[in-house]
């Protein structure tokens, strides 16, 4: 492994750090409305430092909402384009007490970098660019041809880069697209993602009576649309965690009998996980399915949260107007986010409660994806891996949503190689969101070598 890219990266790891400490400083919340200017504030960091690196064409693209980030490098004639991939996006960091530093100031510990964002994606968007800086520092080329293309709404459902990539499949065209936005499956085993799920978030919102009613007064004749509420969700799903939406099932396509039997062979104990990834006394989910089969290829329904009433210290007596809960459900291949969709909606209005509005809303969806393995892209990037890692790559879905990956392959026509260096208990969207330090580095050294294999 006598890449010059790779001596480059390890003689400034201490500087790409403090690099990645000033995008982490930056609090691009994509759903909080009062961030937008941080977000733009990132778009902007992050196209000064392609600019600087020596991608050309570098500029924002103006969305409904957060602007793309665009650059490129097309000098490589001959050899594969790739489509490199990443959100500069993150999650809200509550709740904030529980976070041992603050989420906004990136802190080393333990050899991790703690910040929201540390891992998912802004550090891994780093190592993206880490990777071409090194490769274009060393050669002032780089071993094939590349676009990067960032956004900053993958939080909140993507729906700018979706239209994009709709409308201008021209001005994107490459032949696979690299994503580094998941989690290796265990400390030190290079993984690659082949599948994820889709989804789609809904709102339900119960109207009962014109106000707010005082509960004397009016408790006993007047509708309570949180009883309501809760009469439709618990006519969801049934105690052993079935789904009870008439056809929700029906298109699933299930894995191979090879596929389960690779998932067999992971290094993975539920009850493990159960206690010290989920830390609950018991699993819940359908009988019959192991854990990963339930988070990798099964749908789920969850409830998120149920605004309304009053939720204040003390006690209120009221008996509130309305009361709303956000419910998303997982998809897996076969599953469409539209009939998916039009199966709940229907579902939740022949089950309303007589005495009250109800309404269905959705709020985004994504399309589930399931990558094809045997494409030289993803041969290349085990051989690469291999030469890091010294091991063989194992190949897993993920229980999570990238919904651009399903756009990449109907408009744009190209497979993704999800390449990802989180770690599962990495926190994210949760307190004390961390990136492993070694697999920053080991992570910018895997996208070095496979650039470099792709363009052999
Ligand atoms: N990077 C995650 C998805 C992910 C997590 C993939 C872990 C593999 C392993 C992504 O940023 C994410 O959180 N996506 C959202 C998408 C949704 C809002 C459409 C998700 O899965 O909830
Ligand atoms: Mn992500
Ligand atoms: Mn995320």
């Amino acid at each position: 492994m006598s890449s010059p890219a790779i001596a480059f990266a390890r003689q400034n790891y201490p500087r790409f750090l403090d690099e990645l400490k000033d995008l982490l400083r930056i609090p691009s919340i994509s759903t909080l409305p009062e961030h937008k200017g941080d977000c733009r504030h990132a778009a902007d960091v992050l196209a000064a430092e392609l600019k600087r690196i020596g991608m050309e064409n570098v500029r924002l693209i103006e969305t409904e909402g957060n602007p793309l980030v665009y650059a490129d490098w097309l000098h490589a004639a001959g050899k594969p384009t790739v489509l490199c991939y990443g959100h500069y996006d993150v999650q809200p960091p509550d709740p904030l007490d529980e976070w041992h530093t603050p989420p906004f100031e990136p802190t080393v510990r333990d050899g991790n970098i703690y910040a929201r964002g540390a891992v998912d994606d802004k550090g891994q968007v780093c190592a993206q660019v880490k990777a071409l800086e090194s490769l274009l520092a060393t050669k002032k080329a780089l071993p094939l041809n590349v676009r990067v293309l960032l956004e900053g709404e993958e939080e909140v459902g993507g729906e700018g880069i979706a239209k994009f990539v709709a409308s201008k499949p021209a001005e994107l065209k490459a032949d696979f697209a690299l994503i580094s936005d998941t989690e290796l499956f265990a400390p030190g085993l290079p993984t690659l993602c082949v599948g994820l799920r889709g989804m789609i978030y809904t709102e339900i919102e119960v109207r009962g009576a014109k106000t707010d009613l005082h509960s004397g007064m009016y408790g006993g004749a007047a509708p309570n649309p949180f009883f309501s509420l809760a009469q439709i969700l618990s006519e969801l799903k049934d105690k052993d965690g079935h789904i009870l939406i008439p056809g929700f099932y029906d298109d699933i396509i299930p894995p191979s009998p090879e596929e389960l039997a690779a998932w067999r062979s992971l290094p993975f104990d539920e009850e493990q996980y159960r206690i010290s990834e989920v830390g609950a006394r018991q699993l819940v989910g359908e009988k019959g399915y192991s854990v990963l089969e339930r988070t990798w290829a099964r749908p789920t329904l969850d409830v998120h949260g149920i605004p309304g009433g009053f939720t204040g210290a003390g006690a209120k007596t009221v008996i509130p107007a309305k009361a709303v809960a956000k419910v998303s459900m997982r998809l897996v291949p076969g599953m469409t986010p539209t009939k998916a969709y039009a199966q709940y909606k229907s579902y939740v209005e022949k089950i309303a409660p007589a005495g009250v509005d109800v309404e269905v809303r959705l709020v985004h969806s994504g399309e589930p994806s399931l990558i094809p393995v045997n494409n030289p892209y993803i041969q290349a990037a085990t051989r690469a891996l291999h030469e890091v890692w010294g091991k063989d790559t194992v190949f897993i879905r993920s229980g999570g949503s990238i919904p651009i990956v399903g756009d990449f392959a109907r408009h744009l026509g190209i497979p993704s190689v999800m390449m990802g260096f989180g770690l599962p208990d990495d926190n994210l969207h949760a307190p004390n969101e961390k990136f492993h330090l070694k697999n920053f580095e080991l992570g910018i050294e895997s996208l070095i070598r496979f650039m470099e294999e792709t363009g052999r």
